[in-house]
């Protein structure tokens, strides 16, 4: 079992392991009840949970994004009143990131504030979501706008649960992963480097320390910056995690959310890293390494689409400061550093670079 330690002022720790949800009856401690928060093709793994804990309350939510609705609080919110939730009491998490997002609301809402386990059942849930605390749903005006930080009690990553995941969720979560490698550990290259297949596959070893890496990056940031306020010149703190991410958004958006995270956001860090090559003198070799390293694992480095849509999104996104765009660049592997408003022309240019045919 391998265990991080997030140092934020609510410490936790993160149990990454095939077969870590046995962790979960000793870290329940003295609840008396838990609430299993979960989408309808996890119940049985929701049962199955149920009988390690005390008083279980089976809470069923709209699958992925579909639950981070106003309503799916309220419907969770009756269901622990029903229930007879306390202080004392307890919500399990139990899905990808848009469950334990939504259910991690939940518990940071219900009576102001109860424990809360997560237990993250996809990649991306795994290495992004889950570690950081940030909770919340979606309003029709965007994507999380509503929301709380509210850190777990603790993190159980089951490498066993992502044996039966489709090989496009994988890969949209080694997008992270890789973001991870560009933005603070040149390890996560090499492992990639040597054997994208491998890569890929849940039950290796090379995937576990993949995870692992990933996960003390993002713990490491968010220790250091929980409330994303840090960011002044190139002293960057939680933003740095935004990598790929201003044009990643935009991309999802334009698309209808039909893009995978990690697809959109692999896109986005090619941009992103053209972007650094003009204004941050990163070199161009690196920027080749980054489209080398997505492509090997399967994810898109090129874009045919239009500009204006994208361009107009990346405006209203939560990341633009007043009236200004801003992106995560890095001078190097490792060193991150903000771009504020740059030129258009760059921007365009950066863009171009996207579409082989043009
Ligand atoms: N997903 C970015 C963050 O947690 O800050």
């Amino acid at each position: 079992m391998t265990t991080i330690d997030v140092r934020t002022a609510s410490p936790y720790q993160v149990h990454i392991a095939p077969g870590a949800l046995d962790r979960l009856p000793e870290l329940v401690g003295d609840a008396t009840r838990t609430a299993i928060i979960h989408p309808a093709v996890l119940a049985d793994q929701a049962h199955h949970i149920a009988q390690q804990v005390p008083a279980p309350l089976l809470v069923e939510v709209p699958a992925a994004e579909d639950a981070k609705t106003a309503a799916t609080l309220v419907h969770c919110w009756d269901e622990l009143a029903r229930a007879g939730f306390t202080r004392n009491d307890l919500v399990v998490g139990l899905g990808g990131g848009a469950t334990t997002d939504v259910a991690g609301f939940v518990a940071a809402t219900w009576l102001r504030g109860i424990a809360f386990i997560s237990v993250p059942t996809t990649v991306l849930g795994m290495v992004d979501a889950a570690v950081g605390g940030k909770t919340g749903i979606n309003i029709p005006a965007g994507k999380n706008l509503v929301g709380a930080f509210h850190e777990p009690r603790a993190v159980l990553c089951d490498l066993d649960v992502l044996t039966s995941l489709p090989e496009a969720d994988i890969r949209s979560g080694l997008g992270e992963v890789i973001k991870c490698g560009f933005i603070a550990d040149p390890r996560i290259l090499e492992l990639v480097a040597q054997d994208p297949a491998d890569s890929l596959n849940p039950a290796s070893v090379r995937f576990a320390e993949l995870v692992r890496r990933a996960v003390v990056v993002k713990a490491d940031t968010v220790s250091a910056d929980l409330k994303e306020t840090t960011s002044v010149g190139t002293r960057v703190g939680r933003e740095a995690l935004n990598y790929g991410h201003t044009l990643g958004h935009a991309i999802e958006k334009q698309h209808g959310f039909e893009w995978r995270h990690g697809e959109a956001i692999s896109v986005g860090m090619v941009f992103a890293a053209e972007l650094s090559a003009r204004t941050l003198g990163l070199g161009e070799a690196v920027v080749e390494q980054q489209r080398a390293a997505l492509a090997s694992v399967g994810l898109p480095t090129t874009y045919t689409g239009d500009w204006a849509p994208l361009r107009a999104a990346m405006s209203l996104d939560k990341k633009a400061r007043g009236n200004t765009l801003r992106f995560v660049g890095i001078s190097e592997v490792g060193s991150v550093a903000m771009i504020d408003a740059p030129e258009e022309t760059l921007l365009t240019d950066c863009f171009a670079t996207l579409n082989p045919t043009a």
